[in-house]
């Protein structure tokens, strides 16, 4: 056994490489003390009495539920409104502005989000709101040529996002006054999301190890603060994934501590005076 943890090096092992194989996530062996913060109230709830118990129950688990809940216990679901700021702007100064263009001109009907990791719904809605926004001051636009289809792997945030209702702490995280006055009502502790907003947003759970090609074609992929969880290679395999769904020229916006440095080339990396983003080449 490893000093400060009660798990045994090979069950950490078999644990890791599952959970791996199961959704990407890498968890490396400085990280083992996350496994077991967050996988020994389920080992209990499942009746077991070690780690190697907990995933071979989870093998034998054939309705997968076991699996599902692990992967659901290892997520990282940090995230807030309009989180670092940069890629709303670029969405409303820029990136709007052509697809307004290819609206009008006809060369396409909708425009096709996609939030690849959209934890609690503050990323898709924060996108709802810069597009309802945009739509205010441009009229010969219309909502339903937008879409945002939001997926995340994990049932617990997705249950959450599709309420659309927030805490007071989470309400607070990136959302200006203004905002929170306009497009929530607030009800006792509750701030509940205005349907309009909500409903532009379309969720559903989705493992990143799947194939992208059921989701659609798409002209913009949000994949933020998501593939610092996964290896080397599975990083690079979801960024070549992402380059086949988008429509050519298609936009890719990353967290801001994320790069394409050394896992794709093909992208173009756009540097505007608020940040960096890419285009598929
Ligand atoms: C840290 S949050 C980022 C949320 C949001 N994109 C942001 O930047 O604020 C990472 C999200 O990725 C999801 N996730 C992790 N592995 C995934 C996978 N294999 N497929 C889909 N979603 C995954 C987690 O459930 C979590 O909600």
């Amino acid at each position: 056994m490893s000093q400060n943890t009660n798990i045994f090096p090979k069950e950490f092992q078999l644990m890791r490489d599952y959970i791996e194989e199961s959704c990407g996530i890498h968890i490396t062996h400085e990280k083992i003390y996350l496994m077991e913060t967050r996988l020994t109230t389920l080992m209990i709830e499942c009746g077991c009495e070690s780690f190697f118990e907990l995933y071979k129950k989870s093998q034998e688990d054939k309705t997968l539920k076991i699996r599902d809940r692990i992967i659901d216990a290892m997520t990282t679901n940090e995230t807030l409104w309009f989180r670092d700021e940069s890629p709303f702007a670029i969405m409303e100064e820029v990136v709007l502005d052509q697809m307004k263009e290819r609206l009008l001109s006809g060369k396409q009907q909708k425009v096709r989000i996609w939030c690849a990791a959209s934890s609690t719904g503050q990323e898709p809605f924060s996108l709802s709101i810069v597009i309802h926004e945009y739509l205010q001051k441009n009229h010969s636009l219309r909502k339903d040529q937008f879409e945002i289809l939001a997926t995340d792997i994990s049932p617990t945030v997705l249950y959450l996002a599709m309420a659309g209702r927030y805490d007071h702490i989470a309400i607070t995280r990136g959302l200006s006054d203004r905002l929170k006055e306009r497009y929530f009502k607030r009800n006792n502790r509750v701030w509940e999301l205005d349907s309009t907003i909500k409903n532009m947003v379309r969720f559903k759970k989705f493992n990143l190890q799947d194939e992208f090609a059921i989701l659609g074609t798409q002209d913009i992929v949000f994949c933020r603060n998501v593939l610092i969880y996964f290896s080397d290679a599975f990083k690079k395999d979801v960024l070549k994934r992402i380059s086949r769904v988008l429509r050519p020229q298609g936009y890719l916006f990353l967290g801001a501590s994320e790069s394409l440095i050394n896992y794709s080339s093909d992208y173009d990396m756009l540097r505007d005076s608020r940040g960096l983003f890419y285009q598929v080449k």
